[in-house]
């Protein structure tokens, strides 16, 4: 292939290149993968409405998340075990994130460091994605870290107290290799268990609303809750503290049959109504994406798969590119809607179309 010109051409890529049980692993989704193909579909039922002769001679993606300004609204979603994508892991996802200009948050199954990666990228805007182990001295010792090592959020996930059934991975066989070094997850786990669900079944599952507070105390970060696809749980989260809530359902790999991500956004942005920031994550694939999830309340998306596509295909300079397309199709998007920056797209840029 030629130079890739999009996600989907390093996602073509990545597959060549990688072995059938990390390939599973990544694109699977739960059960029947309804939800995994509605996130994708859900950007195809929204349309645009662009505004005309707006003096658009002038484009900036950039904006900011819980006070840090990123050049574009897009930060690199949570992925568990970026070994099994790269050698260099989520060093290479963080460098190549912060030649774009923006961050990554950082899976509590890393198998970098935050230290690790705030060398190999200093300065690198990195969150903290966080699981509670049932050993909650694993955790503590997770959060201390996490503090020291300058990252600017812990982002708690919430929809996961236990691993979903992914029959992707079953069918390959994928198992984790018991030396791949987990540096916040192998003190709760050991050597065994090498599959995924065993392993997140050592997380604790009676977490609850109670529990923010104490996660709260240990980092003295802002807490942004990912996971959350309701106006109840939106409001919940506002009035136990949250900074922020990312619209998540797990990119399809937990409770098939819940709606994309597009579709539960307008619900929680609504219930939130301004008093914490929103983000979106699930099937970005394209600049367009991005301005649609901007116009129906998200400040800004996190995207996963896509940047690990471009972190198996090329590491570093695949991350860079993947999100330097996800910018240059933005920076298009917005100036054909008739806006010159993110924060010019409102709701009257999109319609459904479909339902
Ligand atoms: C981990 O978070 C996973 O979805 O496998």
């Amino acid at each position: 292939m030629n130079v890739p010109l999009s996600i989907a051409d390093y996602e073509r890529l990545a597959e060549e290149r990688l072995e059938s049980g990390p390939w599973a692993y990544l694109t699977g989704g739960s059960g029947d993968e309804w939800t995994l193909r509605e996130n994708r579909a859900a950007f195809a039922r929204w349309t645009f409405r662009p505004r005309v002769l707006c003096d658009v001679s002038e484009i900036s993606t950039a904006t900011t998340v819980l006070g840090t300004r990123i050049e574009i609204p897009v930060v690199v979603a949570p992925v568990a075990y970026q070994q099994l994508y790269h050698p260099d892991g989520e060093c290479a996802t963080a460098r190549g994130a912060a030649a774009a200009g923006t961050g990554i948050a950082v899976s509590t199954f890393s198998t970098r460091s935050h230290e690790e990666i705030a060398s190999a990228s200093p300065g690198v805007l990195q969150w903290c994605q966080l699981y509670v182990f049932q050993d909650r001295g694993v955790t503590h010792e997770h959060l201390v870290e996490v503090a020291a090592a300058g990252c600017r959020a812990v982002v708690l996930t919430v929809d996961t107290p236990r691993l979903a059934q992914r029959e992707r991975d079953l069918r390959v066989g994928f198992e984790i290799p018991s030396d791949l070094p987990l540096p916040y997850a192998r003190a709760a786990i050991g050597d065994a268990p090498k599959n995924p669900a065993d392993q997140f079944a050592l997380l604790d599952a009676s977490v609850s609303w109670r529990d923010l507070e104490w996660i709260a105390g240990e980092s003295n970060l802002p807490i942004v809750l990912k996971g959350v696809v309701t106006a109840e749980d939106a409001r919940l989260a506002v009035e136990h503290g949250a900074a922020a809530i990312i619209v998540s359902n797990h990119g399809g790999r937990q409770l098939d049959g819940v709606p994309a991500t597009l579709d539960a956004l307008p619900e929680v942005a609504e219930a939130v109504a301004g008093r914490v920031e929103v983000y979106l994550d699930g099937g970005i694939r394209r600049g367009t994406d991005v301005a649609k999830a901007l116009a129906l309340g998200a400040r800004a998306v996190l995207a996963g798969r896509g940047p690990v596509f471009g972190l198996a295909a090329a590491g570093e300079d695949g991350v860079r590119h993947v999100l330097e397309l996800l910018r240059d199709e933005l920076t298009l998007a917005l100036c054909l809607l008739g806006c010159t920056s993110p924060d010019e797209l409102t709701r009257g840029h999109i319609q459904r179309t479909a339902t």
